[in-house]
């Protein structure tokens, strides 16, 4: 359903790969509530992806950029803003990378090199991103900032490895640059905390398939989709949200505030009765 909430809004969407990506579902939603954008990814990324694709069907240019990079993201903002005729009205930062995960080093046994990539492309970016807008005053009044995270951020999830403190560095900066770019240009920041979704970067956690079940089991609504985490984002970029700010807005079925379900106690119970 649509209901117009984002018509005339332009912005910039990261970190669509596939159709499994919660930002390539947030592009779909923003289009069909009305807002232009265009989009962009890694390089690297582009020819893995199927962004062209999803290109096509919202009407949008890519623009490739490293996150990482401030060249690459200086270029992105200002071709953003002449492609799409003005300043900006939201931005999507969807972006999460670890190669300890990915290469299955545990969190005791760090390869800093790698530790230190994981932060400049899943938290610094974000910081980097943001001093790009403000820098070159690409961002319009009452424009939003979204970016996404985990609630390993707060609490202990052994195998998201390194993320958890990537992750607690971007809601950091969603709240120490929020406070600038409120301030100076009317601008939100927040990070919405999503549920476990079976996405490339969510999938390459060790043990997904038993950390989804389990969330799913301990949430009172059950964990939240992609599509429904676009759902969120769109009301966050929309005007219904203008003075929601410094957040991080748990989006998770409730299973923040659970201690334990139900569900999940009678499964420890038969599997101790076993
Ligand atoms: P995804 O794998 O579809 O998206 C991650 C994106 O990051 C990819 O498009 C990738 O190309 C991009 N990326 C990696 N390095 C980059 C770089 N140097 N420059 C620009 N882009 C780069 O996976 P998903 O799940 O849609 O991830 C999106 C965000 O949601 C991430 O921040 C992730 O941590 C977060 N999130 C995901 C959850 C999950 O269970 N899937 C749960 C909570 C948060």
């Amino acid at each position: 359903m649509s209901y117009n909430l984002l018509k005339g809004k332009r912005g910039i969407i990261f970190g669509a790969l596939d159709e499994n990506s919660i930002a390539w579902k947030t592009a779909e939603r923003v289009h069909e509530e009305g807002g232009t954008f265009v989009l962009t990814n890694a390089p690297v990324a582009m020819r893995m992806g199927q962004i062209n694709v999803l290109a096509e069907k919202t009407g949008s240019q890519i623009i490739p950029a490293d996150a990482t990079s401030l060249e690459d993201l200086e270029n992105l903002v200002s071709q953003a803003t002449e492609i799409l005729g003005g300043k900006l009205d939201f931005v999507l930062h969807s972006i999460g990378m670890s190669i300890n995960v990915r290469k299955g080093r545990h969190y005791t046994d760090q390869n800093y090199d790698w530790t230190q990539k994981g932060t400049d492309v899943s938290a610094m970016s974000f910081h980097k991103t943001m001093q790009t807008l403000y820098k070159q005053d690409a961002m319009n009044e009452w424009g939003s900032i979204v970016a996404l995270t985990y609630m390993a951020a707060q609490r202990v999830f052994p195998d998201y490895n390194d993320m958890a403190d990537n992750k607690a560095y971007l809601e950091s900066i969603a709240r120490s640059f929020g406070y600038f770019f409120g301030r100076d240009k009317k601008v939100r920041v927040n990070t919405i905390s999503q549920s476990p979704t079976p996405t490339t970067a969510g999938s390459g956690v060790k043990g997904f398939d038993g950390f989804i079940a389990y969330a799913e089991k301990m949430s009172p609504l059950g964990n939240a989709t992609a599509l429904d985490c676009a759902n969120y984002t769109v009301s966050l970029f929309s005007d219904l949200t203008k003075r929601v700010t410094l957040q991080n807005l748990f989006h998770d079925g409730g299973f923040s505030n659970m201690g334990v379900s139900d569900a999940v106690m009678s499964a420890f119970v038969d599997g101790i009765d076993k």
